[in-house]
This record gives structure tokens, sequence and C-alpha cells, in this order.
């Protein structure tokens, strides 16, 4: 699959002094940045703490928000960077993948914005933006360049030839490596996203406690399906064994008391598996491309374990390792902002008849 733009039309001459004002709506975050001349001037993240009770993001809560959340967003944005709305050259906007709601609340305020001001709009698509968050800081990565891009809803290889011009060369069959986190978490009884919380309980653990088998899966392609199944009867089993077993079947209580005397271990050697099959992966993808400009991207990222990992894994195989500074790793627009910028340069606009898409494709 190729995350690549054709509506490309000459590429603009310099960019000196671009300002780009930033929209981000995919999920439940509402977030606008404005970056000028590829350097972020602001990046206001909302969250929305509904969906807590939920245990999960809720669709229709989610757009609802957004509708409350994106003028004081942008403003917020605008106020922060200094700048005059007048000042904005372009606007950008999360036009793909993610819930339709949601998207469809960010695009059809930057289509109206940018019709209103007059001002050129450029749809970006967000796994894109999350490769290119590691274009935001210094050190920047220089190209080609491989990025792991770990979301909630995605799991990716990714090899970057340009800002514009990316390739997906491996991906999940299933769950994306953030629902592996966020699915654990739920078996262990924890709250959603539970990604954050087994980072956090993993730091006191010992990863090699309990032992959850690796999947085999050819190419550079992931699944994380069969660890979920294997955690689920593990902890039925009340920690006896990963296949389902009638006779160590636990009542709940057992198995509650099970959870709650090895919380940290249990978040540590899952978060351990997961690691070692994203780390694992991501080595293949060096070895067969040759390449080691190796960078990281997505709300997994954040995961301290797997930074650490990634760090190490560097130094033993000699790569120039790039992480996002953790506020551009979950959604942002700062991501968007920086992607909108570099689209400006090659001169890739949308018209006013864009418009939003759940499905990862172009
Ligand atoms: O990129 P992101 O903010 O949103 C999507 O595009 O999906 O990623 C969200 C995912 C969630 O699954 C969340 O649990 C996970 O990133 N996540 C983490 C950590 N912080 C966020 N997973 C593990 N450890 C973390 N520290
Ligand atoms: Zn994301």
């Amino acid at each position: 699959m190729l995350i690549n733009e054709s509506i490309s039309s000459k590429p603009l001459l310099g960019g000196l002094g671009v300002s780009i004002l930033a929209i981000e709506s995919s999920c439940d975050e509402t977030s606008a940045a404005v970056c000028r001349d590829g350097k972020i001037l602001s990046n206001i993240i909302a969250g929305q703490q509904v969906h807590e009770q939920y245990g999960g993001v809720v669709p229709e809560l989610a757009s609802r928000a957004h509708i409350q959340n994106i003028i004081p967003v942008v403003d917020t944005a605008i106020r922060d960077a200094g700048c005059e709305i007048s000042n904005i050259d372009a606007i950008a906007f999360t036009r793909s993948p993610g819930l339709i709601g949601s998207l469809l609340v960010g695009t059809q305020f930057a289509k109206s914005l940018a019709l209103s001001l007059n001002k050129p709009l450029i749809a970006v698509h967000h796994m894109q933006a999350h490769v290119l968050a590691n274009l935001i800081s210094e050190p920047k990565p220089s190209f080609p360049f491989l990025c792991l891009t770990i979301s909630g809803g995605h799991t990716q290889i990714v090899l970057c030839e340009s800002p514009v011009k990316m390739k997906v060369i491996g991906e999940t069959i299933d769950d994306a490596a953030g629902e592996a986190f966020d699915k654990s978490a739920k078996l262990l009884g924890l709250s959603y996203p539970g990604g954050p919380l087994i980072d956090k309980y993993a730091l006191e653990g010992n990863a090699n406690c309990f032992h959850f088998p690796e999947p085999q899966v050819p190419d550079l392609d992931f699944s994380f399906s069969g660890l979920k199944t294997s955690i689920l009867y593990f902890l039925q089993n009340a920690g006896k064994s990963h296949v389902f077993k009638q006779e160590f079947t636990a009542t709940e209580e057992e198995k509650k008391k099970f959870i709650n005397e090895n919380l940290i271990d249990l978040c540590a050697s899952i978060q351990h598996r997961i690691i070692t099959i994203l780390l694992n992966k991501l080595k293949k993808a060096s070895i067969e491309t040759g390449i080691k400009n190796i960078c990281i991207a997505g709300g997994v990222s954040a995961n301290s374990g797997l930074r650490k990992a990634f760090r190490e894994m560097g130094e033993k195989y000699k790569w120039n390792t790039f992480i996002p500074a953790l506020e551009y790793c979950t959604d942002n627009a700062g991501m968007i902002a920086i992607t909108g910028y570099h689209k400006y340069l090659a001169g890739q606009f949308s018209d006013l008849s864009v418009t939003a898409s759940a499905r990862a494709e172009w």
C-alpha cells in the first residue's frame, strides 16, 4: 500500500515564512497546531474524559465533544503561536483514517475556514503524519528511513523515501499494538486506555516472570490476536496454563486474587512480549532493506520499555535511532502541521470537494 499523494502540481519555491494551521480530530483528541517554516509554534490537545466510563471510545460522544472543543482549541493554538488567523498561509487537516464522525468535524471545520479566508487546503493522512512527527525536532532522520508506526488502530513498518513518498512494507494482520496493550489491560481489570497503565506497572515488575508465546507470522507482518487469547486463558486458569483447560478453570475470585498478587509481573511480561514482537520485525526490516536510519512513532512509541529497548537495539546494530518527543507520539496536530508544511512545499493541495474517509487507503 502506498501512502503517496498524486494530486501534485509544481513544487512551490522557497517556503520562507510559511505558516500552517493544522487540525486533528481522527479519534478522541481535538487538537490544533501552528507551524512556521517547519517549526511548531503551538500544539493544543483537548482530551475527552467522557469515554473512560465506557472502557473505550464511543464514536457518537467523540464527534459531539469535537464539535464543542474545536473552536476554543483552534483559537488557543493561534493565540499561543503569537499570530493572527490572517497570518495563516494554509489549513491542514486529518482527512483519514479514523472514526468517520470525528473526522467529519475537523474536515468540515477546515473546509469552512479555508473557504472563508480564501486559503489553500491540505488533506493529511493520519498515519503519514505519525511518521513525520520524527521531523519535528532535532536530530531529524535523513532519507530513506524506516519507521515502526504503532498506534491504537495501526501497526506498520513504513519505508519513507521523502516527506511525501512512503510505502508500507509490513503491517498487522489482526489487532494493532495499541489494541494489544489496551485489550490486555482490560483483561487485567485496568481502565481505558490501558497502554499507559501497563507501562507504569511494568516498571516495577519482572519481565521474565511469565512467558507468553511469540506468533510466527511471515514477512514483515505482525499478529497480536494470539497473545490476547493466550493472556485470556492464562488468567482464566489462574496462571496454570496458556491454553484452555477445563480442569484448571478458576473461579472469578481465584482469578482476581491471581491478578492482584501478580499485577506488576503480568504487566512487565505482557509488555516484554509486545516489545519483542515489534522489535524483532523491525530488525528484520532493517536487514532486508539495508536501512539503518530507524524511527518509531504513534501512541505506543510513548511506552518507556519500548523506547529503552529500541535505543538498546539501535546501539547493538549500529542504527541511527529517532523517537518523537512524548507530546508528538500520541495524537496531536503538531504532526499534521509538519506534514502540511511538507505537502505545501511539494504543492500538494486539495480543493473544497475533498471528503473525510474512515479507511486507511488514499
Ligand atoms: O497514536 P494514538 O494516540 O492514537 C491512534 O492513532 O490510535 O495511539 C493510541 C494508543 C492507545 O492504544 C494507547 O493505549 C497507546 O497508544 N499508548 C500506549 C502508551 N501511551 C499510549 N501504549 C503503551 N504504553 C504507553 N505509554
Ligand atoms: Zn494516531
